[in-house]
């Protein structure tokens, strides 16, 4: 194949801050072991119009890191408004969240086609282009306008919402042509895989074959299910050294033989912070053999600060957690400690290690790859206990995980009892079955296996125009279960 081109709107650049968050953790494997080249936003914005038109390249081994600053005008439109105030509350099906202006909606596309225009600079013909998320909808449209024929991917690490919810966004046929321009769409699971072919027959008007294939004139399109994974041999690792560092010993030190319950997310609406908060009050009111025998931690790492939603989201966090510890706490007791801040991945493998309760309760999520590493992270001897929301990507493989409802706090709290009373012979039972769910499988395989398939959809390309009316054949190219 030609030169790897990842397009996304983080870029994981080493030694540079890191912002990217999952997208960056699935990638970075694969763009160390294949090379190529990484274009995308430079997390900083710029008024000087040269800055914005020039990209800045730097080089890391085999891999070619290219970003551009967006305006002051940009981020906050394609940015903090459309991005994370329209599209994200979507996709993860809560539309109270979501706010939409048609002006955002603008500024989204044209900061899309300026994606666009700046890789032409950087592409040459043989590329094969691999586009992230939902900051990015309607570049492969814009490539293809502008007479890019080579091999387009598109993967959403997000959840894809059912046909009924995503109507509730204006202009819906739109972003669904857009996305047919790609060659090959993946997706975290077959229920969004699946959402997404309803869609693009309800509301792009293609037409499902036999066999569950789509089409819509010549073009020929593939749909597959690519659930991403951890490095999970390497998580263990690093969570077993994690244990011994002092930051880990330290928090040991301060539990002072209690058992840790642990959660770790950004501070972000779809993550179910609420009611996990409201669970964990529910526990130490329904439970008081709980009290003094055990500290909930939660690390919620600042996130999207502009956005309003979040605003609010992390004023009534702290609100809350204040109530918790006011009302339970005592004077050598802090039930819940609430942290804004994000600790570095191997402090966090090590609190993973040490946690009693590993509690992950998304409201919706495309996959969350914190609920993997918890799993990574344990002593197989004596290991923690996984509470998961069955609305996360990851409860498909993590089914011997306690699966809850994130809207339940009774559900939650008795979870919580459940997790922290549970037998060691129990614990390891569930543990192997998550395990075995997870180590086969590598952050590497999951951007290999994309790749590959969009390799093989070389000679179903009949219709490159730009222009071309737009069809779709989905099959869905599933290199494995989801
Ligand atoms: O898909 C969600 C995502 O884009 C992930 O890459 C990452 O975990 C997170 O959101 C980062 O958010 P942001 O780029 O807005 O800080």
């Amino acid at each position: 194949m030609g030169r790897l081109v990842v397009v996304s709107n983080r870029v994981s650049i080493p030694q540079g801050e890191d912002k990217a968050g999952g997208l960056a953790v699935a990638l970075n494997a694969l763009m160390e072991h294949q090379g190529g080249l990484w274009f995308g936003w430079s997390g900083h914005t710029s008024d000087d119009a040269a800055a914005v038109k020039t990209p800045r390249i730097v080089s890391h081994g085999s891999v070619e890191y290219a970003t551009m600053d967006l305006s002051p005008e940009e981020l906050n439109s394609y940015y903090n408004d459309f991005s994370n105030a329209t599209l994200w509350p979507l996709l993860h099906s809560l539309p109270e969240q979501m706010h939409f202006d048609r002006h955002s909606l603008h500024v989204y596309r044209a900061v899309n086609d300026r994606f666009a225009d700046m890789l032409l600079g950087l592409l040459r013909p043989t590329d094969t282009i691999w586009i992230h998320d939902y900051h990015l909808l309607a570049l492969a449209a814009s490539l293809r306008l502008r007479n890019i024929r080579g091999p387009i991917g598109f993967f959403l690490h997000t959840p894809f919402p059912s046909p009924d919810m995503l109507g509730s966004i204006p202009e819906d046929s739109i972003f669904i042509r857009d996305l047919l321009a790609a060659d090959l769409l993946g997706f975290q699971t077959s229920n969004d895989a699946e959402n997404f072919v309803a869609s693009a027959q309800r509301i792009a008007g293609a037409a499902r074959l036999p066999g569950g294939g789509l089409q819509l004139g010549r073009r020929k399109i593939r749909v597959g299910v690519f659930p991403v994974e951890i490095e999970p041999a390497e998580f263990a690792s690093m969570a077993e050294q994690a244990c011994a560092s002092p930051e880990t010993e330290r928090l040991r030190r301060s539990l002072d033989g209690q058992s840790l319950i642990l959660g770790v997310d950004r501070m972000d609406p779809t993550k179910g912070l609420r009611h996990r908060l409201s669970g964990f009050r529910r526990l130490l009111e329904s439970h008081p053999q709980w009290h003094r025998q055990t500290t909930f931690l939660q690390i919620a790492a600042e996130s999207r600060q502009d956005v309003d939603a979040y605003q609010d989201l992390r004023a009534d966090l702290e609100h809350a957690a204040g109530a918790i510890n006011s009302n339970f706490g005592e004077p050598d007791w802090v039930p819940l400690r609430l942290l804004a801040r994000a600790g570095s991945r191997e402090a966090v493998s090590g609190y993973m290690r040490e946690a009693r309760v590993g509690l992950v309760t998304p409201l919706r999520d495309g996959m969350n790859l914190v609920a993997k590493e918890y799993v990574a992270a344990q002593n197989p001897e004596n290991p923690g206990v996984l509470v998961l929301s069955r609305f996360a990507g990851a409860a498909r493989q993590l089914g011997a995980a306690i699966l809850v409802n994130p809207v339940d706090p009774d559900e939650i709290a008795d979870a919580l009892d459940t997790a922290l009373k549970m037998s060691r012979p129990e614990r390891q039972d569930r543990w192997h079955a998550c395990w075995e769910a997870i180590r086969g499988s590598s952050a590497l395989d999951w951007g290999r296996a994309f790749v590959a398939a969009l390799e093989r959809t070389d000679g179903e390309r009949d219709v490159r125009r730009p222009g071309a009316e737009i069809r779709l054949v989905s099959q869905t190219a599933t290199p494995k279960a989801s």
